[in-house]
């Protein structure tokens, strides 16, 4: 990371009212104002949140549920979270949708906020975005109730509308939305559906 970027985010907002809420990341701020907006995640749910890391929205999402379920995954180490289940393991390789199934085998709402590790080569970086977004995305039919909800994280760019009539298959409503939070400059955006149902497929 430049001393630029390092400069630059001292002075983001998120990053110091993260900071002063003792959050894991300002990524957190997201999460909560997707929900705010569209009310996906409610008391007593049970959530699988892809591409955990460092745990802002697991967090956040714990403090919504309740007593519900919630399981992380990454490809990072998270630090435990009371009463969050994690799994240390790549959402594209089959052992972790086995390990995902030991935990739990039907979830309300999935989440993925999964990042590659940015090249530099935006072209790369939205293939390899989008392919995650799309592991995700196939998660749904393994582990989503019919009508849950899921929300992703996509890199805007050549394959993106190609990605949304994929969700538009097998969700009622899909909506796209650019959390405040979210930095104005990156090309993030977060896609939403509603009401899952193979039916639509
Ligand atoms: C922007 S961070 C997530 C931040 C998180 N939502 C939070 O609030 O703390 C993106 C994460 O995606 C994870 N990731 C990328 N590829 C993955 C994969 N194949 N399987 C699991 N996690 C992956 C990265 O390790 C990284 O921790």
């Amino acid at each position: 990371m430049g001393k630029r970027w390092l400069n630059e985010r001292k002075k983001d907002f998120y990053y110091k009212k993260a900071k002063k809420e003792n959050l894991r990341s300002r990524a957190a701020f997201k999460i909560i104002q997707l929900n705010n907006k569209f009310q996906l995640i409610k008391q007593g749910d049970s959530v699988l949140d892809l591409g955990s890391a460092p745990g802002g929205w697991l967090k956040a999402i714990k403090d919504l549920v309740g007593e519900g379920i919630v399981v992380g995954v990454d490809l990072q180490p998270i630090t435990p979270i009371p009463q969050v289940k994690l799994i240390l393991g790549d959402i594209t390789d089959e052992n972790t949708i086995t390990e995902i199934k030991e935990y739990n085998t039907s979830f309300n709402v999935i989440t993925s906020d999964c990042s590659p590790n940015v090249s530099g080569n935006w072209e790369i970086d939205h293939a390899r975005q989008i392919y995650l977004a799309e592991i995700s995305l196939g998660l749904c039919n393994h582990f989503l109730i019919r009508g849950g909800n899921f929300i992703v994280k996509v890199f805007q760019g050549e394959f993106f509308k190609e990605f949304i009539d994929k969700m538009k298959k097998i969700f009622e409503k899909v909506l796209i939305s650019k959390p405040d939070a979210s930095r104005k400059r990156s090309s993030e955006i977060y896609v939403v559906g509603r009401y899952y149902d193979p039916k639509y497929s």
